[in-house]
This record gives structure tokens, sequence and C-alpha cells, in this order.
């Protein structure tokens, strides 16, 4: 028997082959497309590092390879060896002409194919999906920005730890939690490690946390999910201007890496690059105050306005191209149908944003003309604040009623909690929440009974007041929503491989 093809040339990735420019080597991975002609198979290969096109020419490979290579289906696994050749016009600059082709896996029947198909569809399926140029795409931009948070706290002293996430105690309120069976004592998925975070700064100075965390979110809205990753710095002796500063620093780092380093995932995911280069130091900064006043002026209106004028310009816009398409499809060539074809998919995509912003927009704008001092902002208002800036957007400040028990009060005016947001730009909206913590321990014994907590649960939290007690500030930042404002999507579920979402615990 012939030995495997692989074991004759050396094994390398699709990201690799540039090591082997004029030589021998054999990829490994998964039929993404075929092309054929007579005596030509042209076999595009994905490996997860990325694809790469593969010609077997049936008069240059032996019968079982060209065989395989008849038979090899979407989604089969192969083994291809050849010789690496660097073509600029190849997805990935290289070809490879094969010498051999093996076939690992017959697939059967892929159930995702290069046609459209319908979100829920996909999110059913998944653990097959993750195989597509979107989620690859988008989950390497996930890992990118997972290995800059880390290289950002760890370059500034930071240490790493971690939060449980079986609890006995609420942090975010009590209308969100997941609750277990303890061996008979109630306990909870975690909302936050924060709490926790609080007890390691004191004793570590500069921690974050980076972990799973849990809301019984019980509205499907695209910004929320049920398990959600969060990182959560918490830092001894700052207070919440350094607590801003440091969330600036922290985004602009983030960002920056990723436009370094994404160029290819951003392009795959068609993503304009120009909002993220404006994401520069310094952000704006609006209290609460501000902000309320912001929303609920002439220039919020008159904004809104415009931007329902420039959608209705570019629907009338979309419509008469359509209409031209349509009365020139009969007589085009088939090149230029294959051309209308898709340019109608993008139409028709846009049209339904365009339809859904021309829905949306009346009502946001009522809501924030309406707003009223004390509320929580809702994610419309969050969106419309945001198109007023090129940047994202601090607020801070909020009243003390629409926050968590553990804020500091604003000395100047006892209404104001000292937390903050940072609300991304382009409606994306609340990426981060935190603040300054309270310090003193008959303060956090009452909020604890006002926002009716037990206390029992807090005597170890409470203990952080008695013994030193000192200024302290974090906040905690939405894993996926980053991902889903870097990457452009228009929901969370895409931007981390399983979610879990009201309805949606599966696969
Ligand atoms: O604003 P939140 O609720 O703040 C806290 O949990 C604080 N304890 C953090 C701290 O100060 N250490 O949540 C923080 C962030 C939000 O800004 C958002 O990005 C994300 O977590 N987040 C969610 N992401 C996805 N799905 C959900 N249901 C989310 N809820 C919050
Ligand atoms: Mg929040």
């Amino acid at each position: 028997m012939q030995p495997p093809v692989e074991t004759q040339a050396t094994i390398s990735t699709i990201a690799g082959l540039h090591a082997h420019a004029d030589g021998q080597a054999t990829l490994q991975g998964w039929l993404y497309n075929k092309r054929s002609s007579k005596g030509l198979h042209f076999l595009i290969l994905r490996d997860g590092s990325g694809l790469a096109q593969c010609v077997v020419a049936e008069d240059k490979v032996d019968a079982a390879s060209w065989q395989a290579a008849e038979a090899a289906t979407q989604e089969s696994a192969l083994a291809v060896t050849g010789a690496v050749v660097a073509d600029d016009r190849q997805v990935g600059g290289f070809e490879v002409q094969a010498n051999a082709v093996r076939l690992v896996h017959q697939a059967e029947e892929y159930p995702i194919t290069p046609k459209e198909h319908g979100i829920e569809f996909l999110m059913s399926n998944r653990h097959l999906w993750l195989r597509s140029r979107r989620p690859w795409a988008t989950l390497r931009v996930r890992n990118r920005i997972i290995m800059s948070i880390h290289t950002f706290f760890q370059e500034r002293g930071f240490v790493q730890m971690d939060a449980p996430i079986l609890t006995g105690n609420a942090v975010e309120g009590t209308s969100t939690l997941f609750e277990i069976d303890y061996f008979g004592e109630p306990a909870y998925l975690t909302q936050s490690g924060q709490l926790y975070g609080e007890a390691m700064a004191m004793a570590f100075g500069k921690i974050y946390t980076f972990g799973p965390t849990f809301r019984a979110e019980k509205s499907k809205t695209r910004r929320h999910l049920t398990e959600f990753w969060m990182i959560e710095p918490e830092m001894a002796f700052y207070d919440l201007a350094m607590n801003m500063d440091l969330a600036e620093d922290f985004l602009t780092h983030i960002v920056g890496d990723v436009l370094r380093d994404c160029a290819v995932e951003l392009e795959a995911l068609e993503r304009d690059t120009a909002p993220l280069e404006r994401v520069q130091k310094p952000f704006p900064r609006l209290s609460y105050s501000e902000a309320v006043d912001l929303l609920t002026s002439d220039k919020t209106a008159e904004m809104l306005d415009a931007r329902l004028a420039a959608l209705e310009a570019e629907e009338q816009q979309l419509k008469e191209e359509q209409a031209e398409n349509e009365k020139s499809y009969g007589q085009a060539k088939k090149w230029r149908k294959r051309q209308i074809d898709q340019r109608t998919i993008e139409i028709h995509k846009r049209l339904a944003e365009i339809e859904e912003a021309l829905r949306n927009i009346p009502e946001w704008k009522a809501s924030a003309r309406n707003f009223e001092w004390g509320g929580d902002f809702g994610g419309s208002d969050e969106t419309v604040l945001t198109w007023h800036f090129d940047r994202p957007l601090i607020v801070h400040r909020y009243p003390a009623a629409v926050k968590a028990f553990y804020m500091k009060r604003d000395e100047e005016d006892d209404r104001l909690a000292l937390g903050m947001d940072v609300l991304a730009p382009e409606g994306y909206g609340e990426i981060i929440g935190g603040g300054e913590r309270a310090t003193d321990l008959a303060f956090l014994k009452k909020q604890i009974a006002d926002h009716g907590l037990p206390e029992e649960v807090f005597t170890w939290y409470l203990d952080l007041r008695r013994y030193g007690s000192v200024p302290h500030a974090g906040f905690g930042l939405g894993l996926e929503r980053t991902v889903t404002w870097l990457c452009g999507l228009d929901h969370l579920r895409e931007a981390i491989p399983f979610p879990r979402l009201l309805g949606r615990l599966h696969p």
C-alpha cells in the first residue's frame, strides 16, 4: 500500500504556504468549493487558517488521486500534496499544483450551500456554519480582541484573576438571575465578577477578570445574550476620572490592534474601517444631565430628520437602480445577469435595513424628545446619542436610582452615582459599564437594605469596608458587544461561537 501522501512532503497550513514557495507541501483541510473542466479540478481548500486553490490535472496525478478529486464534495476532508506556486490572483496568494490527492472523508450532502440561507436556519446549524467565511472572520477578530485585552492589562501590571461562576449573591439586580440548586441551597450563575474583583483588587492592587457571565434576559434584543463574556478591571486607589481614562486607553488599544492585524477579516466582513480609524483619544464625555439635554434638544430632532431624509433619498435611488436592472435583465449577457443577481441581493438587504430604520427613527425621535431626567437610557436613546459623535461617548454621573447598590455617590449632588458607561459609535451603544465604588460601611449596609438584598450574603463584601477601605473603581467590557461593533454586525448572536439567547439553547 502507498504511504499517505502527507508523509512524502512537509505538512503546511494554508497560512504557512509562503514558507514553502517553489517547493512541495501537503495541505490538510476541507473542500470549500470546486470548479471543474475537462481533465481539471480546481479545489478550493480551507483548513481554518485560510483558503487556497489546489489544481488537480488528470495527466499529472495517479488514478487514485484523480478519483479522489472527482469524488470530493463540499466539506469532504482532503489531503493535497503538490508544488507551491506564488500567484497574486489567487485567494491567499498561493496555488498548489497537485501531484497527489487523498480523500480523508467523503462528506454527505452538506446543508449549507453558497445560496442565501435564513438566519434561523444558519443558527440551528451553527456547528457547521462556523466553517463559513463570515463566522471565520468574525471569530478571528474576537480572538484578536481577547489577545489585545490580555496584553493591555498585563503590560500595565494588572493581575488576571478569576471570579467564581457559582455565587450566593446578586450583583446587577435580582431580575436577571439564573437560579440553581446548590445542594439544597439557592445559588446563582454570576451576573458579574465585580464584587469578587473588588476583594482581589484589595489583595493585588490592579486586577482584571475575564470570564463568562449570565443574565436571564427575558426579551429578544440584538444587544443581549443570556451567556456572555465580560472583562472587568478593578483598581485600588482609582477614582471615576482615572477609570474613564483607563477605559479610553483600553478601547483605543483594542481598536488599534484589530485594525493593524485583522485587515483580511474586516475586508471579508465588508467592514468600513474609516469609523474605526477615528477611535482616538480624547473621547467626548457628557454627564448624564448633559446627555439628557442633548437627547431632548432640537439639535437631536434635526439630526434625526436629516437622517430620515438621507435614507429616503437612498431608498429612492436603490429602487430606481433595481427597476433599471430588471428592465435590462432579459437582454443581458450571462456575466451581466450574474452581476445583476448579486447586486439584487445587496439592494434587497440594504432596502430592508432602510425600511426598518424608516420605521424606527420616528419612534426613537419621539422617545428621545420625551425622555425625562431620572430614567435609564433605552437602547434607542443610546443609539441616537452616539449618532452625534464620531468616536465612543462616555456618559458619567447617572441618577443613583438607575444604578447598582455598590456605586459611590457624587459629593456635589447626592442624587447622582459616580457611574460611567461607554457607548460605541455608529449606533452600537453601551459596551462598557462601570464606576467608582462606595467605600463607607454604613452607607453600603443601607444601600443593600434599600435594594431589598439580604445582608447575610454580603458579609464578606462588607468586610472590604472594614479593613483598609480605599477609593477604588473599575468597569466591565462586554466582549460580544465589542466584537459586534468592531465587525460591524447587526446582532450579538454572531459574535460568539455558540450563542445562548431567549429561545436558543441548541446547538
Ligand atoms: O453595565 P453592566 O451590567 O455592568 C456590570 O456588570 C458591572 N458590574 C461591571 C463592573 O463595573 N465591573 O455590564 C457590563 C457590560 C455592558 O456594558 C455590556 O457591554 C455587557 O456587559 N453586557 C451584556 N452583553 C451581552 N448580553 C447581555 N445581556 C449583557 N449585559 C451586559
Ligand atoms: Mg450597564
